[in-house]
């Protein structure tokens, strides 16, 4: 009779909970995000500029369990010069874009990536170049930093006018999410296989993000203190959308990806605490730290399909050094409400 009871409860428990999320979910909206066409990135006089037949472009075959050669994609591309560039060259292109990619030890997602994402950006008409900013050593991981030294690298190379921060492993699956900068900060990943194509979160700017480089220098670039796996790119996000910039999508249809199998590393357990600290770190700790930015450049390589910066960016400052007033942290429930707005 007991047992009875209790399982009584624990089911009228669980449905409460449940119809609790609906309407959770029904009610929660992210003022600060934005679904804008891929269309309204061409902006400006169009004259001369580079213009799409987007009937003719749309959903492609993304062979992400095939590792091509170096060779097979050079044969598919062969208008790609030396460094992984190419620019129209019957047309103005609208911006100068630099896909910067965070790399180590990941050469299979490599070559798929490559295969897919030059025949992606010539068939977009882009003037674009990819760059892969890759950590030396065996050293904690560090994304945000990576991101960082490419960009600085990056300026170096060509006179960039959009950054394309792009993790190895996601595919798009369409050429129409264009990959070019709006005024806001734009996450271009709304919807991966892996997740079974939802949006992580609302403020989630992790994946690919698409980003002015004045609007990057006004937000101090990403972060240079988060090691090991999570939070940079949702102190990335904070950045953006605290300084006023909204953070715009494609619609979720055109902006998935799918992401080449790997195993998961677990979250950094300095994380969400630093996370906790971003408001305050934000003016401090980015493009404009010498002390955070500090890293020297091992080697750059121009190779067929990319060039690639290999750089010694050190490893994290004892745990004891990394101090800030926390009594400014933000709130718990701000934190909370960061992902689940
Ligand atoms: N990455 C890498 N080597 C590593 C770890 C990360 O090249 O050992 C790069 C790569 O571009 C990858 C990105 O950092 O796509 C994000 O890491 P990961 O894919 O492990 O994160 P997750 O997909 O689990 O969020
Ligand atoms: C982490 C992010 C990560 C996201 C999606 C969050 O909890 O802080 O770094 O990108 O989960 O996996
Ligand atoms: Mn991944």
């Amino acid at each position: 009779m007991r047992g009875i009871r209790i399982k009584y409860v624990a089911v009228q428990l669980a449905v409460a909970v449940y119809i609790g999320l609906i309407a959770f979910a029904m009610f929660n909206s992210c003022s600060h995000c934005a679904v804008t066409s891929p269309k309204t990135l061409m902006k400006g006089p169009a004259e001369g500029k580079c213009q799409l037949d987007w009937d003719s472009l749309g959903v492609r075959e993304v062979h992400k369990s095939f590792v091509p050669t170096e060779e097979l994609i050079q044969s598919e591309n062969p208008a790609v010069k030396k460094g992984g560039a190419w620019a129209p060259t019957n047309c103005q292109p609208w911006q100068r874009v630099a896909i910067i990619i965070p790399y180590r030890d990941r050469v299979n997602s490599l070559l798929i990536f490559l295969r897919r994402i030059h025949r992606m950006l010539q068939a977009q008409k882009i003037h674009y170049r990819i760059i892969l900013a890759e950590q030396a050593g065996t050293g904690q991981f560090n994304r945000g930093k990576l991101f960082n030294m490419g960009f600085l690298e990056a300026m170096k190379l060509d006179n960039f006018d959009c950054l394309v921060f792009h993790d190895v492993d996601l595919l798009p699956e369409d050429d129409r999410n264009l990959y070019l900068c709006d005024e806001h900060g734009r996450h271009l990943e709304t919807a991966t296989d892996d997740l079974r194509y939802h949006l992580k979160y609302y403020n989630y700017a992790g994946g690919v993000v698409a980003i002015s480089v004045k609007n990057f220098k006004d937000i101090n670039g990403y972060a240079n203190g988060y090691w090991g796996w999570g939070n940079e790119d949702d102190d990335f996000s904070a950045r953006i959308t605290e300084s006023g910039l909204l953070l715009t999508r494609p619609p979720e249809l055109t902006g998935r990806y799918q992401m080449v199998p790997h195993p998961k590393n677990s979250r950094a357990s300095s994380g969400n605490s630093m996370f906790f600290g971003w408001r305050t770190r934000w003016h401090s700790d980015g493009l404009n730290d010498p002390v955070g930015m500090n890293y020297s450049v091992v080697r750059v390589e121009e190779a067929a399909l990319f060039t690639r910066v290999v750089a010694d960016i050190g490893s994290p400052p004892p745990s004891s050094s990394v101090t800030w007033d926390r009594s400014k942290d933000v709130s718990l429930w701000w934190f909370l409400s960061f992902y689940y707005p």
